[in-house]
């Protein structure tokens, strides 16, 4: 058995179609393969199409299992656009991953209004806009997962607009799982702390990664909350940074 059949075999999302927002990102393009390889039909979105079809390319998935859709999710007209043609094309959502996100510094004194919308457009407002189009095309055992971060919702200092953002994203998981629990849709999220990404080592040339959890491994809980193994959890935070 190769180590694709293995994984499908622990997993089961044969058929399940799954929404990656942020799916060209570090954590979005090994997510996105490790989805693909438990035989997930893929709707894969961000930005910037190039790097949509370069992802494409290096999944070797068939167009029939794979659906390209760039969009600004910070934008709602755009976000219902995207699930208009998701529909269309598979008919439900079952899981939606959002792993929209990006990262700025500053504190009180110096986080301009233009940083501070933007960090919460990015990291709040934009998760926020595929759930609420999303939600009324999933069917009982759909599954969302957000990502927050490991820090206390205080953050770190330095990096207010970011920690505040995240904060939101916890209490928006928490929230809607209650919500969405009589329909029988589960919500949780993962909070990591730093992932071995290209974009935390550039970020952080000095540190040592040795301990960041990889890509890979966020993926695989990602993809044990995305599945029928996980049915007895929601409303969840799950910290995913044993090591750091
Ligand atoms: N990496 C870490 O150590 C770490 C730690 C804690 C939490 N997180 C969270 O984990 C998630 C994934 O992180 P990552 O490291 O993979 O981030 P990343 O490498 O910066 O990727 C972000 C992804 O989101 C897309 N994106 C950004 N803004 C968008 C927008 N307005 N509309 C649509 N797509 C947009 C990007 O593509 P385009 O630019 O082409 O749109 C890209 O696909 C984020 O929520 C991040 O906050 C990461």
């Amino acid at each position: 058995m190769t180590s694709e059949q293995t994984t499908a075999a622990r997993s089961d999302l044969t058929g399940r179609v799954v929404l990656i927002a942020g799916a060209t990102g570090g954590l979005g393009r090994v997510t996105s393969r490790l989805f693909k390889q438990a035989g997930a039909r893929l709707v894969l979105v961000a930005r910037t199409h190039d790097r949509l079809e370069d992802l494409a390319a290096s999944l070797g998935t068939p167009e029939s299992e794979c659906l390209l859709h760039a969009a600004d999710l910070r934008r709602p007209a755009q976000v219902r656009a995207l699930i208009v043609r998701v529909v269309q094309c598979f008919g439900r959502i079952d899981v939606v991953l959002n792993l929209v996100g990006s990262w700025a510094p500053g504190k009180s004194t110096t986080t301009s209004d233009e940083r501070w919308r933007e960090q919460l457009e990015t990291n709040l407002f934009a998760p926020f806009h595929v759930v609420r189009e999303a939600v009324p095309h999933m069917p009982e055992g759909g599954v969302i997962i957000n990502v927050g971060n490991a820090e206390p919702v205080e953050g770190k200092g330095g990096q207010l607009a970011y920690a505040v953002a995240k904060g939101g994203i916890h209490t928006l998981t928490r929230s809607l799982a209650l919500e969405l629990k009589p329909r029988g849709i589960r919500v949780n999220a993962i909070m990591p702390r730093n992932i071995d990404t290209p974009g935390n080592r550039a970020l952080q040339p000095h540190a040592d990664p040795a301990d960041w959890p990889k890509p890979e491994e966020v993926a695989e809980v990602l993809l044990y909350l995305a599945s029928p193994r996980s049915a007895v959890i929601t409303r969840a935070l799950i910290p995913v940074s044993a090591r750091t």
